[in-house]
């Protein structure tokens, strides 16, 4: 049904629509008069009989389509993204091998696993190393006048937290930095890196990653990857299973929270009175406000297996719905003023790591950490820190990216 409020062909897939800012409006409109509302994409991909998607606007309907996975399948791929006409059934197939594309029993099994590395325990024994890391990073710029945020100091901590999380040797440690920033670099024509040598650096991750958990095997060490790959059996990861897994870190745990602390950082700065209170008080909630402000994973995607009814629509088995996080989380029937960037916002029932199903984002306290642990070191150190240009954003649907933000160290 088209929408009378959006104009004719607009596409929530569209990276095009993405490339200066975040369609809040359009998404504003959509749950007041459509809050579940079919978006026509006519594609022509062979073997997908769909030409549309349902974008799900409402933060109560995202929850309702997280948490359903017998109704809400994420099996059939779960990134909402536009089809390409070279894209293969094959290509998308791959992805089942990734957690976040299971489905209940299989996904409850691999996450069983898994979740022995993130326990509150194991993220605790990260900290003094990552406290050390985010002072060294900011202590490391300190001296220069102007620079980049992004690569300067909002890249390199996710890395080290997932290199730190899994145990790879330090001498390792920059062929994976290579390899997961060729991977996320895609869809940037400013940074020549094309989908085949995205492709080529995630296959090349996966079998370091087996490589890795093979040797670990073989001669266990103190580090998540031999208690994960300890003996080939249910309650274990194969290596195949692991080198996926890996994969999927160096994507869902790298950019979203290299995002956040970019979004964060132009937010303190565009909010000086923000900024002022999180020097002088370091309010707790502040980290979860920044993943709020900047939903950095913009929708994911389910498919319906059965007929059902969400927000007044009625979807059809085997149709695509997108959920938007970036919506949900500034819907005003849950959020007071959502427009206002409120580091002390309590509560703050965001869905930036998801809407609490079944895949709800398993590193939230380690990015939590993360955020806290490089604000508070550029608090430390430098407290007079002033945007020097506008942000450039990254050319996605699906990720809200910033690629450069200009700054002046104080
Ligand atoms: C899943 C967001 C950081 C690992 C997710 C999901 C979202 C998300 C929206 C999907 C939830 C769903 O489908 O219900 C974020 C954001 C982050 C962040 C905004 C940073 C601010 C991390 C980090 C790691 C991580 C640091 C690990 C090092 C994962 C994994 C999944 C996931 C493994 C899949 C879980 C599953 O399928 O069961 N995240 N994430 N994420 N995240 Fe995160």
């Amino acid at each position: 049904m088209p929408c009378p409020a959006l104009p004719e062909g607009f596409d929530f897939t569209d990276p095009d629509v993405y490339q200066t800012r975040v369609p809040l409006p359009e998404f504003a409109q959509l749950r007041q008069t459509a809050p579940v509302w079919w978006n026509a994409q006519p594609h022509g991909v062979a073997g997908f009989d769909d030409d549309g998607y349902w974008a799900v606007t409402r933060h109560e309907d995202v929850k309702e389509v997280s948490t359903k996975p017998d109704v809400f399948s994420a099996n059939l791929n779960t990134s909402i993204i536009r089809f390409h006409a070279s894209m293969t059934r094959d290509q998308i197939d791959a992805q089942k091998l990734i957690m976040l594309n299971m489905d209940p029993p299989e996904h409850t099994r691999v996450r069983q696993i898994v979740q022995r590395g993130f326990t509150p325990r194991a993220i605790r024994a990260l900290e003094d190393a990552l406290r050390h890391r985010a002072a060294r990073i900011v202590a490391g710029v300190r001296q220069r006048d102007s620079g980049d945020f992004v690569t300067d100091i909002a890249c390199e901590l996710p890395l080290q937290a997932i290199a730190e999380l899994i145990g790879i040797p330090q001498d390792d440690r920059a062929r994976i930095f290579d390899w997961s920033n060729k991977m996320v670099a895609y869809d940037d024509p400013e940074l020549a890196i094309t989908e085949e040598v995205g492709a080529n650096a995630a296959m090349e991750l996966i079998s370091y990653a087996m490589n890795l958990a093979a040797a670990r095997k073989q001669c266990p060490a103190k580090d998540i990857v031999s208690q994960l790959v300890a003996a080939e059996d249910e309650g274990n990861l194969g290596s195949d299973e692991f080198g996926f897994f890996v994969l999927l870190l160096a994507v869902a745990g790298n950019e979203t929270t290299r995002n956040a602390i970019t979004h964060g950082m132009h937010a303190f700065l565009t909010h000086p009175e923000q900024w002022e209170l999180y020097k002088s008080e370091r309010p707790e909630t502040a980290a979860e406000e920044i993943v709020r402000w900047a939903t950095p994973v913009i929708s994911f995607q389910r498919t319906a297996t059965q007929d059902t009814e969400l927000g007044g629509a009625k979807i059809k088995q085997g149709q695509r719905v997108g959920i938007f996080y970036s919506s949900a989380n500034n819907d005003p029937d849950v959020f007071d003023r959502p427009e206002v960037f409120d580091i002390t916002r309590d509560p703050n029932p965001h869905l930036g790591f998801g809407g609490g199903g079944p895949h709800f984002c398993l590193g939230k306290s380690l990015a939590v950490l993360e955020i806290n642990l490089i604000f508070n070191a550029i608090a430390d150190a430098m407290p007079g820190i002033s945007l020097a240009g506008d942000p450039r954003r990254l050319r996605s649907a699906w990720l809200n990216g910033v690629k450069e933000l200009p700054v002046r160290y104080g």
